[in-house]
């Protein structure tokens, strides 16, 4: 069985290797100079086995795909209603109503209790990390750039400001999701992270439970709603499982109580999701009906 998964996953990546559609994001200097044809994917069983082919070990920065890992550890430190307070439910638009999209996700960094940017940063750093199964590493170049070039995010956070959205300065709020955004992730990474959250908050490398089942479960949900930005309801009728993308090429998919799959590939279609790891996820779930709501 494991040589038939590791072959079919070498076939897979071979059968895309040949795609070049796509563009590299490109509004800092940083993401234009990775390597275009860089494809790598892994899938983890809800045991831990990993399965990876391609450049698994190559890293890239997690950029949105840290949206929901956030999220999760907000609600994790602080709960379901003070996050919801904040993040969700008011018809008034005053507050976000979503952790996947930019105004939710810098909302989400500041319910991270902590004394200071540095803390909160660090917080979020080792729940990724054990999430993970490793210590994640953070590109300071990106970081840089993302801080230099953030003009939006920034009217962003001071909007959510101006609501009392942020308990925190939303200077330092923004610098820790500058930080966040630049963590380093490989695909193999991205799985054990998915694999995590498919077994219910457990990472199955390490045994370590990272928080718990329900919120994992509002994580998920939030994640099969809008993890791929535009493209969520294609991704739900072809891949039918939650999921997120980012800018820097990855994508996390998780199959719930079955496994996590990360995939790279740094060129992006117009919604913002890489092209092959599109191809690549929804092959998977239509090849090995992985599909959530197969009856
Ligand atoms: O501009 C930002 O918020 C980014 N650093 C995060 C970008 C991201 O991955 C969003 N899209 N895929």
């Amino acid at each position: 069985m494991a040589e038939l998964v590791q072959r079919y996953l070498d076939d897979l990546v071979a059968e895309y290797a040949g795609v070049s559609d796509g563009a590299l994001a490109d509004y800092i200097p940083e993401l234009t100079q990775v390597d275009s044809s860089g494809f790598g994917l892994t899938l983890s069983s809800s045991d831990g086995f990993l399965y990876e082919s391609g450049d698994a070990r190559t890293e890239f920065t997690i950029q949105s795909i840290s949206k929901p890992f956030t999220y999760a550890l907000a609600l994790d430190q602080v709960g379901e209603d003070a996050v919801d307070a904040k993040i969700s439910v008011d018809d008034m638009t005053t507050t976000p109503k979503n952790p996947m999209i930019n105004a939710g996700a810098i909302a989400s960094v500041a319910l991270v209790p902590a004394a200071g940017p540095d803390e909160r940063f660090a917080k979020i750093r080792d729940f990724y990390s054990a999430c993970a199964g490793r210590p994640l590493e953070f590109d300071e170049d990106v970081y840089r750039s993302e801080k230099a070039t953030g003009s939006r995010n920034r009217a962003i956070a001071y909007m959510l400001d101006s609501f009392g959205v942020l308990a925190d300065d939303p200077d330092e709020v923004l610098d820790v999701y500058f930080r966040q955004c630049s963590l380093r992730v490989t695909s193999a990474d991205l799985a054990r992270m998915g694999a995590t959250l498919a077994r219910g908050g457990v990472n199955p490398q390490t045994g370590r439970r990272v928080t718990s089942t329900r919120v994992v479960q509002r994580t998920l949900s939030v994640m099969v709603t809008c993890g791929m930005y535009n493209a969520a309801g294609d991704w739900v009728s072809a891949v039918g499982m939650p999921a997120k993308s980012g800018v820097g090429g990855g994508i996390v998919a998780v199959l719930p109580g079955q496994l996590g799959i990360g995939v790279y590939s740094p060129l992006l279609d117009a919604r913002g999701n890489s092209v092959r790891g599109v191809l690549v996820c929804r092959s998977l779930s239509e090849r090995l009906g992985l599909h959530f709501l197969t009856v």
